[in-house]
């Protein structure tokens, strides 16, 4: 039985994923043009695919450095506690940094990260992030670079998981509830 047979539906195929990411390469190349090089802080490990595509369609000059941050105690739904799992190899301080995430959901995850690099004096910081859930958020957080606003649904591939399964789809897809209420998270 294929992981496949988990989905409700596919949300976002393969091709407008690509399509997109290359879309978000030119913006960002564009106006993060003065800000080179820039330093890449990719949130792990959802944000590990997006991330490996973004930079193979990016001219901009950049590092890439990764961190990795828990918001998810286990499950779907936020628990609203962050910590920081693995922090940046790199001192930020004077540098442009730009966040490459893959979903922003509370915005609680994205909040914590954007605050906790400020006091580490970045020149500047930008957001990108591949997927976004507006209705969901219950934090503001001003984000320069989005892929898709998606609805309220759990969606996993293209790095999203759900307990660590799923991430190597190469589209979005819609969780199955029955999946979702069943099956035992890691
Ligand atoms: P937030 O802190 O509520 O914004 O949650 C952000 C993090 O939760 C993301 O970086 C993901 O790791 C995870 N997340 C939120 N929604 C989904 C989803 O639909 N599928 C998989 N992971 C998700
Ligand atoms: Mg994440």
């Amino acid at each position: 039985m294929s992981w496949r047979d988990d989905l409700e539906r596919v949300l976002i195929a393969e091709n407008a994923l690509q399509q997109r990411v290359a879309e978000l390469a030119v913006e960002i190349d564009q106006k993060l043009a003065g800000n080179e090089p820039l330093l890449l802080v990719c949130v792990l490990k959802g944000a590990f695919v997006f991330l490996a595509d973004l930079i193979r369609r990016m001219e901009a000059r950049h590092e890439v450095d990764f961190m990795e941050i828990s918001s998810y105690g286990t499950g779907t739904a936020s628990s609203g506690v962050v910590r920081i799992l693995l922090d940046l190899e790199r001192n930020i301080e004077g540098r442009h940094v730009l966040i490459v995430e893959d979903i922003i959901d509370s915005g609680r995850t994205l909040d914590y990260i954007t605050r906790n690099l400020r006091t580490r004096q970045p020149a500047s910081l930008h957001i990108c992030t591949l997927l976004s859930k507006p209705s969901r958020r219950e934090i503001d957080v001003s984000v320069d670079f989005i892929g898709f606003e998606i609805p309220d649904e759990f969606v996993v591939g293209y790095g999203l998981d759900f307990a660590e399964a799923y991430r190597n789809l190469p589209f979005i897809g819609v969780l199955k509830a029955a999946v979702c209420q069943t099956s035992k998270p890691v």
